[in-house]
Formats: structure tokens, C-alpha cells, sequence
């Protein structure tokens, strides 16, 4: 089989899938399911079989890297052996997995175990009582214990996400920095996006990342150059710091123009944007067709993603919350 290169009509190419595997989760973030998970899909979520071959074709196709995420993918029971099967599959070099940290401690090295290089922590607030507001649990203390069993495992990568909030967490920018002082993690600020479900929300506690950015180069933080295939993250380090942090800003300009990634829904729906109107049934082809077949399907649906997502006017697809394909 030829190994081919997934490249869009704007010239992008993609070397990186994110890959939900259910969009149940045990947390009730308040910009993302304030009132909790509830089904909204009576369909199964794509099977270890199915997993495989949307994980075959996309190989094909040079996806190097793949990312577990949810709603929170540590509920899925067969997560090891997801991962596993990820990791065996020809071409794929790191597998990363996104989770909420809540109860990862006990799975945490098994699934290191099953391949796991890179681990993505959410921490929105380093307060407990904040942390519990944010989330709806109390579980401040499991989730930094997971950071510190993340480290001591000897992970690639350990990264923090924590969404900025004008009346939740803008106010705890030291004790952020300092927790990046002496751990080697990189610490990820994201502007929170709006979505069909959050919109009142939004306008509320979207703070622009560009206050942060200023703060940090007028401390003595550095932009790191780019790697050829970065992500949208601007990424700053220190020589005091152990940890880097990163800047995620996707109401920035040029903020789609080095979009390098990828999605499958837990369903087996290809969705070219997180903020898309449309998604692309792969689910009735994974099975029937084989790997070549499906990874042709894959590079012509490609051809039809836009240029960018038009979040800046307010047009958030038909997302209603990240959840639905795992942020
Ligand atoms: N805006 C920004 N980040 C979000 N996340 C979930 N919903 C949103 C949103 N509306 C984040 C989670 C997690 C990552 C997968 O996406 O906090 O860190
Ligand atoms: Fe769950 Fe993640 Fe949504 Fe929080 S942001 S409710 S952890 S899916």
C-alpha cells in the first residue's frame, strides 16, 4: 500500500487526528454541560473494530499522532485496549490522550502500559472551591495527583488546558506561573469559544488571550519557534521555569492558517472544523470498504474544508458544546 499525505484545498496538511471515543461525561463543565451529560445519540459509539479501521485509513493517509478525547474518554471500559491498537497500527508514532483527570490515577499506567506518550490534564482554577464551581466536583486534589503520576511516569508530555474565564480564574494568573515553576508541564490558557449551548455564557467570561500574552513578554517569557508541524498553540518559556506555557487563541487572526488536525466523533462522524455547519457519515464505509478505499474517501472529503471558522461573527456550526467531538 502507498503511503499518501492528507493536504486541503488551502494547501494545509494534516498529520494529527483527534479521536473521540464517547461524548458521555462525569463532569458538568459550566461552559460546556452546565446541566450535566445527556444522550442525545442512541447509536453505539464506534466499536474496537471500527476504531481500527478509521485508524488504518487515516495512517494511510499520514496521520502520525492521534488524540483520545471524550466527552471523557476514561469511561470508556476498553480505552487500553483502544490505545493499544492505535499504538500497533503502522505509522502512527504518539498517542495522545485528553481527559478531565477525575479517576485516570488507578488507569493511569496501564494505560501508559498500552502506549500512551502524551497525557492533557483540564485544570480551569487551582482553588478547590473554584475548581468545584467550574466543574461541578470537588476533585481538585485527584486531578493535581494525576499531573504528579503523569510526571513520575515518565510521560513525553504532560499539558495542562485551562479555559479562561473572566469571573472564574482570570484573577489566579501567579499561582498558574508558579505551578509550571518547578514542573516540567506546559500549561495551556485556551479563550473560551462559543457554542451553540453557551452563548449567554460567553458574552459573559470570554477574556481575549492577548492580555496574557502581554503579561507574559513583559516577564521575561520567550516565544518558542514553531516546529513545521505546531498546532495553533503559541508556546512561551522561561529560564526560571520548569514548565513552558502555552496560548491558545482561536479568536486571533491567522488562527486557522496552521490548523494541522483532524476529528471523528464517537460516532464515526468526520467533522472538518469543531465550529463547522456539516459533518461526513464515515461509519456506513468503515467496515464495507477496505483501508484504501476508505482513505480516498477520506483525502476528497478533506477538499471541502473551509479556510477558517467565522467564530469572530458569532457562527459556532452546528456545535452546541465541545463534548459532542471532544474539543
Ligand atoms: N471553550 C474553550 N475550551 C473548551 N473546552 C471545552 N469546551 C470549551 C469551550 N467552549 C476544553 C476543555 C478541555 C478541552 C478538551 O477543551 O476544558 O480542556
Ligand atoms: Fe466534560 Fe470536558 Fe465538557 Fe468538562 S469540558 S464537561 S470535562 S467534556
Amino acid at each position: 500500500m502507498q503511503n499518501t499525505q492528507l493536504t486541503d484545498s488551502y494547501q494545509r496538511q494534516f498529520t494529527y487526528l483527534r479521536l473521540s471515543v464517547t461524548d458521555a461525561c462525569n463532569f458538568r463543565c459550566n461552559y460546556c454541560l452546565p446541566d450535566g451529560y445527556c444522550p442525545t445519540n442512541s447509536e453505539p459509539y464506534l466499536s474496537l473494530e471500527e476504531i481500527q479501521s478509521v485508524v488504518s485509513a487515516f495512517a494511510l493517509n499520514g496521520i502520525r499522532k492521534i488524540r483520545l478525547t471524550g466527552g471523557e474518554p476514561t469511561l470508556r471500559k476498553d480505552l487500553a485496549e483502544i490505545m493499544a491498537l492505535c499504538k500497533s497500527t503502522t505509522g502512527i508514532e504518539t498517542l495522545a490522550l485528553t481527559s478531565n483527570g477525575y479517576r485516570i490515577n488507578k488507569q493511569l499506567k496501564h494505560y501508559v502500559d498500552a502506549g500512551l506518550d502524551q497525557l492533557n490534564l483540564s485544570i480551569d482554577s487551582l482553588v478547590p472551591e473554584t475548581f468545584r464551581l467550574i466543574t461541578g466536583h470537588n476533585k481538585l486534589t485527584e486531578v493535581l495527583m494525576a499531573v504528579e503520576q503523569a510526571i513520575s511516569l515518565g510521560l513525553k508530555k504532560v499539558k495542562i488546558n485551562s479555559v479562561l474565564m473572566r469571573e472564574y480564574n482570570n484573577n489566579e494568573m501567579q499561582s498558574f506561573l508558579n505551578f509550571v515553576k518547578d514542573r516540567p508541564v506546559s500549561l495551556r490558557f485556551i479563550e473560551l469559544m462559543q457554542t451553540g449551548d453557551n452563548q449567554a455564557f460567553f458574552k459573559q467570561q470570554h477574556v481575549s488571550g492577548y492580555s496574557i500574552q502581554t503579561m507574559l513578554e513583559d516577564n521575561g517569557w520567550l516565544a518558542i519557534l514553531r516546529e513545521a508541524n505546531a498546532g495553533p498553540a503559541i508556546e512561551y518559556t522561561h529560564p526560571n521555569y520548569a514548565g513552558t506555557i502555552g496560548l491558545i487563541m482561536p479568536y486571533s487572526k491567522n488562527f486557522c492558517a496552521s490548523c494541522n488536525r483532524l476529528r471523528i466523533s464517537s460516532h464515526g462522524n468526520m467533522h472538518l472544523c469543531l465550529f463547522a455547519e456539516e459533518h461526513h457519515k464515515l461509519r456506513p464505509h468503515l467496515i464495507n470498504e477496505d483501508t484504501e478505499q476508505l482513505a480516498k474517501r477520506i483525502r476528497e472529503l478533506l477538499q471541502h474544508k473551509g479556510a477558517a471558522h467565522s467564530l469572530q461573527q458569532g457562527n459556532s456550526g452546528s456545535t452546541q458544546h465541545l463534548a459532542m467531538i471532544g474539543g
